[in-house]
């Protein structure tokens, strides 16, 4: 059974006071706090665990590398991906995103080809894609989301041209918490034969991901985001273009030989993960994807949609507010603000007196400000370890804010 407040237990940071106030974290779209099996994993790594890996022949680094390479295969069965070899360690999503732009599109793009994205994304969805047009002159065809932040085949579709050679799209909305259906887009786009990238920093939070069955070329994540260390993402490439990738960043770990005049490379996944990997983070994440496995996730998304509900009946409730696209499937993620009245930073300024994180700013998302009309919002947040309390919190502290701000 999912008992949230078990669960609170296991995040001693959930238990501090700011500003003499119990913390009500709700800024989990940004990062979520870390249990204490993963703060204890990395603590054990580098007592009794850490070496380099791969490198050496002593205990110690075939331990690491033993522990490092579970992590991988851990990571394989979670996103249900077929082989080892199509799941690539990064630093996180913007790594990822940045590593299917050079490795992969500025090999097989072309003059003129075009890449579908949509208004929604985060900038580490936009900005690896700007930077290839610089390099390639491609161009950037662009979707606007619906009222209810959706994003459909339908209306992908319409933008589909006989030059369009990628879509790149979040799995989910890091505003307003809409969840794309990322299989039927994936599978019609795979008859057209266009590449599909998809962005799983805030879905794979929530929801169970099985890359086979949603049928994308590439899907990435954060760690971070995933109750795990910072510094931890993950790219899954099928293994159909890892043929068609090279190599971005030079260095150890990649090659097989190297002598004055060549190199030799090594194979996927090393041949993308050049340099000393984030060793102990790695693992840590490892013991993130343990703690959300430790939980029947279907139980953990119907209270997490229970508690939404709650949020967004409440929220409903102050009529004046405004509220950025609150549908009634979005999930976890509340966007809104006080037009003419007061900033989004004024707002998260009151709230934070009152002990209540929430983000205020464009969440790294600003072509999506700019369609709703706003320079930025407030968002709360959550994640499974929330409460009602800490919404009814929340609530209290933003009629504060009106109070305040008239
Ligand atoms: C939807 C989305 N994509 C990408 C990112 C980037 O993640 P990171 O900064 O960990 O690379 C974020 C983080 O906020 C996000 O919400």
């Amino acid at each position: 059974m999912f008992d949230v407040l078990e669960i609170r237990k296991e995040f001693p940071i959930l238990a501090k006071k700011v500003n003499d106030k119990p913390l009500v974290y709700l800024d989990n779209g940004a990062s979520s706090q870390k249990p204490i099996s993963v703060i204890e994993t990395i603590k054990n790594c580098y007592e009794n665990e850490y070496s380099n890996v791969h490198r050496g022949l002593h205990f110690l680094s075939n331990l690491a590398t033993e522990k490092f390479e579970a992590v991988r295969e851990k990571t394989r069965s979670f996103l249900g991906a077929a082989y080892l070899e199509e799941i690539i360690f990064t630093s996180g999503s913007t790594e990822a995103l940045n590593l299917v732009s050079y490795a992969w599109a500025n090999q097989n793009l072309e003059y003129g080809d075009e890449i579908i994205l949509s208004t929604l994304e985060h900038h580490a969805n936009i900005v690896p894609w700007h930077f290839l047009r610089s390099r390639k002159n491609v161009k950037l065809v662009w979707i606007d989301p619906d009222e209810n932040g959706q994003i459909s085949f339908e209306m992908i579709e319409k933008k589909i041209s006989s030059k369009t050679k990628m879509v790149c799209i979040t799995h989910m909305s890091n505003v307003f918490g809409s969840i794309i259906d990322v299989k039927t887009i994936c599978q019609n786009l795979k008859k057209r034969g266009i590449v599909t990238v998809l962005d799983g920093s805030q879905a794979i939070v929530h929801l169970e991901v099985d890359v086979k069955s949603i049928g994308c070329d590439f899907y990435t994540f954060t760690g971070h985001k995933l109750f795990g260390p910072t510094g931890t993402g993950v790219l899954y490439v099928n293994k159909k273009r890892i043929e068609e990738m090279v190599p971005f960043i030079g260095g150890g770990e990649m090659i097989k030989n190297v002598s004055k005049d060549d190199v030799t490379f090594n194979q996927s996944p090393f041949l993308f993960e050049a340099g000393t990997p984030g060793i102990a983070e790695i693992i840590g994440l490892g013991a993130a994807i343990d703690f959300v496995l430790s939980f029947d996730r279907k139980s953990v998304l119907e209270y997490e949609i229970s508690l939404s509900e709650y949020a967004r009946a409440k929220l409903q409730r102050l009529d004046w507010l405004a509220k950025h696209s609150f549908h009634s499937d979005n999930l976890a993620i509340f966007s809104f603000s006080m037009e003419g009245i007061a900033h989004a930073h004024d707002m998260a300024t009151i709230l934070d007196a009152n002990g209540v994180a929430v983000r205020s700013g464009h969440h790294c998302a600003q072509p999506l400000m700019k369609f709703i009309g706003v320079p930025a919002t407030c968002r709360a947040s959550l994640a499974l370890y929330n409460t009602q309390e800490e919404i009814d919190m929340l609530i209290e502290s933003l009629e504060k804010c009106k109070k305040l701000f008239g």
